[in-house]
């Protein structure tokens, strides 16, 4: 056996279990959501004036504002309440479930 094949499959199970290890679960997102629905409406479109919409939102995102709310790096006196329970687990379903629904932006009339 020479290097190569072995290094390809060092290389998948490295990447399959990172993989495996940061899939999200954006119906197991979509139901922790309901606690999000008050503000940042069903379908992730705000309505509240000062809460932002976040359906859409990059995963990668979503994710890391709710970790910086979480971790005190971003300070809000809701977010930073809604976000201190949360396991990175919920974290990264939450965030798959809002960029995962799709929106669509029209010019201006
Ligand atoms: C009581 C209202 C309320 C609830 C409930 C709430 N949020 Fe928020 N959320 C806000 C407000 C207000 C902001 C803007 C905070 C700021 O200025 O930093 C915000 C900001 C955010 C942001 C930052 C968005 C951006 O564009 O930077 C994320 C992500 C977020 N919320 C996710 C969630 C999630 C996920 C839940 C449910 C687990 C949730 N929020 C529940 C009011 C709420």
């Amino acid at each position: 056996m020479t290097a190569r094949p072995a290094r390809a499959l060092l290389a998948c199970l490295l990447a399959c279990g990172w993989m495996g290890a940061a899939q999200a679960d954006a119906q197991a997102g979509r139901a922790k959501a309901r606690m999000c629905v008050v503000c940042h409406g069903e379908l992730g479109i705000s309505v509240l004036p000062n809460a932002p919409h976040l359906a859409g939102q990059p995963e990668a995102y979503v994710a890391a504002q709710l970790k910086a709310y979480r971790g005190g790096a971003r300070s809000n006196e809701i977010m930073s309440v809604i976000a201190k329970p949360l396991t990175d687990a919920e974290i990264a379903d939450l965030a798959a479930w809002f960029a995962s629904i799709a929106i669509d932006a029209k010019p201006p009339k």
